[in-house]
């Protein structure tokens, strides 16, 4: 990456030195070294030894380890520590302090804890970034600013005061009128009308099934208050020091605002995986995320923080065997990543995450982490040309904030249950079924590409998709004004499209659409919806294609919904084979201009959808690999030079057959021809020689 105006990959971590007495920072420099760290995150954690007291601002001890580390060639990534604000604050401000949605207000005590509405809380960020700025202005060591840590990690959903003011301001900007809002909100429905603005509450727990749209609309408030509440140290730290790109860092999952806004203030994008190394699936769900954060700016991003071997909250905390971190970290580089930086360097001795893992344990150099950790950064320091280069997906998939926030629960993923109470109690509006999640549909569709290795951008719904050759958007549940025009201009130029079950349902308001479900997509899909049939947890239903594609099997079995459609346009492709819809279409193609556009009436099992995205890609000549169990591979480019990454996420021994051609393996330095044997996950970068 050209942060720094080195192309290097990055490799460092968290670093605490605050935790630890001077002589243990020489150690730590010493290590690093050793290691080859060249850049470490400062200061995230630390704004109570930063800021005493509401006037005092003492930069001493930082200043000492950020000259150590530029006298050391080691960079830093400056956090702006204002993620655990200090006790002081919070007692003299008490309206810091968020408020959960039954009532009550957290106590001080961790981190995360304070309100992202909060006058006083924004206030103090704004001095605290300001002075950190201006202190460090043209510091040797300054590479990077990080701002906050993992916005809304444990404060996503606040119902304060100040929210509540706050959120009747934004819905008198967004309506205009309240007349507007009660229109928009449908509140004639159980006599929920508004008469003032000042009557509008937050969403809390009420008795029952709550008003969806004041539940989206509350979320897309506080979605939008995360993004406000970064550009209030954005901008500080922007107009001080222009020249220092700026970066937050995310979490994995995204569920609890809307990440792809944040799009016009990131220099680049960074995110902290952590898979879990007890789930032989894992470098699946990475795959994912990985292609998420790489799409948001459309080129490579940082991986901000991973763990060196076992975290401390998974229920169980497996370890990462050896050999497990070194490929986890090639494959965020395989997927984009210019970078590989852990939390955290050295394992706290005392504190909340003292039994979380590290590059330095508490055992020392001398252990078995420690020595992976410096054989990975020895290699890293030679795979300088792989920074820049870029992964180029002719496939897309669109995500949808909006529609997934309108299936799954609002106020917390993955808690839907088939318990009727809990299923009141996660869902605040009810749906027509518990099996039906946005974001597992979108997984499972990402899943079918990455099982034949066609790499996927995972990108925003408003974003440009008009240069890729097949756009897929999963479960689109609610259509926004423009999509229509969007998909049709880009169906009529050529591009495929795909859709599932249940899209079309609902419009920006949550809405339902007349005469017939796809709604606006009725015309690009030639179909439309008259009913729609959840099945019950264990049932199923057959696609019966009878030989209507060429190289499918006659039929396929499918689950969770089946929406009872009518073709119009479209040729059906395949029909349900059971119940009182049987012979009614479950997959269809529309041709319309010079492109196509396909409808998924179901969930159909994985035997179809990897016939299906086999199918698309043959007709649409995107490049596919079918590679042994485990095996995955992933292309980078820069200036017509490719890297492929080959990764072995099995546990035994893989041979892979290679494409025509004589490779150098960047990591062995052996030339590679005809084949190629990975071990027990087992890494090889080829570029062909
Ligand atoms: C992240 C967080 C880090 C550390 C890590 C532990 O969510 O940003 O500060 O707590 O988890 O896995």
């Amino acid at each position: 990456m050209l942060i720094g105006n080195k192309r290097r990959i990055i490799y460092g971590g968290d670093y605490f030195p605050e935790q630890w007495p001077e002589e243990t920072w020489q150690e730590d420099i010493r290590l690093m070294k050793q290691a080859h760290v060249n850049m470490v995150s400062l200061g995230i954690f630390s704004w109570a030894l930063l800021q005493p007291d509401e006037d005092t601002f003492t930069f001493d001890w930082l200043d000492r380890i950020m000259d150590m580390l530029a006298a050391n060639d080691i960079d830093v990534c400056l956090g702006t520590a204002t993620a655990a604000q200090p006790n002081w604050l919070s007692r003299k401000y008490a309206d810091i302090l968020f408020v959960r949605e039954n009532g009550q207000r957290v106590a001080y005590g961790s981190r995360q804890s304070y309100c992202v509405n909060s006058p006083n809380y924004r206030k103090a960020i704004h001095r605290l970034a300001e002075e950190m700025a201006t202190h460090y202005k043209g510091h040797s060591a300054l590479a990077l600013w990080h701002i906050n840590n993992e916005y809304a990690n444990k404060n996503s959903m606040c119902f304060c005061e100040n929210c509540e003011k706050a959120f009747q301001k934004w819905l008198r900007e967004k309506y205009g009128t309240i007349e507007n809002l009660n229109e928009s909100w449908g509140t004639v429905f159980w006599s929920e009308i508004y008469r003032s603005w000042e009557e509008i509450n937050t969403p809390q727990v009420s008795a029952g099934g709550r008003n969806g749209t004041k539940l989206l609309d509350y979320k897309r408030f506080l979605s939008e208050s995360f993004l406000s509440l970064y550009q209030e140290e954005y901008n500080v730290i922007r107009a001080i020091t222009p020249d220092v790109p700026v970066t937050t860092n995310f979490e994995a999952d995204w569920g609890k605002f809307d990440h792809y806004k944040f799009r016009d203030y990131l220099d680049v994008a960074s995110l902290n995986f952590y898979p879990d190394p007890g789930n032989p699936a894992a470098y699946k769900w990475s795959a994912l995320r990985h292609s998420m954060i790489r799409s948001l700016l459309q080129k490579p991003f940082i991986l901000m923080e991973q763990a060196a071997s076992q975290v401390d909250w998974y229920p169980v905390n497996a370890i990462k065997p050896p050999d497990l971190m070194r490929l986890w970290s090639y494959q965020a580089l395989a997927h984009g990543s210019d970078s590989v930086m852990f939390f955290q360097w050295r394992a706290s001795k005392q504190g909340a995450e003292k039994y979380h893992s590290a590059m330095v344990p508490h055992y020392g150099e001398k252990s078995r982490v420690f020595r992976e950790i410096c054989a990975l950064g020895e290699e890293l320091a030679k795979l300088t040309d792989i920074a820049g280069s870029n992964v180029e997906a002719e496939v897309a998939i669109l995500l949808d904030n909006d529609s997934w926030w309108s299936v799954d629960s609002p106020y917390g993923f993955g808690l839907k249950s088939l318990d009727n109470e809990l299923f009141w109690m996660s869902n605040a509006q009810p749906f027509p079924s518990v099996l039906v999640s946005y974001f597992a549909e979108l997984e499972y569709y990402y899943e079918a590409f990455h099982a034949l290795n066609i790499p996927v951008d995972v990108i925003a719904v408003d974003y440009d998709f008009s240069k890729y050759k097949v756009v897929v958007a999963p479960l689109l549940h609610m259509v926004k004004p423009g999509f229509k025009q969007a998909v049709e201009e880009f169906v009529h130029r050529g591009g495929i499209f795909i859709t599932t079950y249940f899209s079309g349902v609902i419009d920006e308001n949550i809405a339902v659409f007349q005469k017939g479900y796809l709604g606006p997509l009725k015309e690009v899909l030639g179909v439309k919806v008259e009913e729609f049939n959840p099945l019950l947890p264990g049932a199923s239903n057959v696609m019966n294609i009878g030989g209507k594609i060429e190289g499918f099997a006659a039929t396929y079995g499918c689950t969770i919904w089946c929406d009872v459609a009518h073709a119009t346009t479209a040729k059906t492709l395949a029909t349900f084979a059971q119940g009182f819809y049987a012979g009614s279409p479950c997959l269809t193609e529309n041709h319309f201009g010079e492109g196509k556009a396909y409808y998924i009436a179901t969930r159909p099992d994985p035997e179809f959808m990897r016939d299906f995205v086999g199918y698309l890609a043959a007709t649409r000549g995107i490049e596919a690999h079918e590679l042994p169990q485990g095996v995955e591979l992933v292309t980078r480019l820069r200036d017509n030079r490719k890297f492929h990454f080959y990764l072995n996420h099995a546990k035994e021994k893989r041979h892979v057959t290679l494409p025509h051609g004589r490779f150098l393996d960047l990591l062995s330095g052996e030339n590679r021809e005809g084949a190629l044997t990975l071990d027990r996950y087992g890494v090889s970068i080829l570029t062909e020689v």
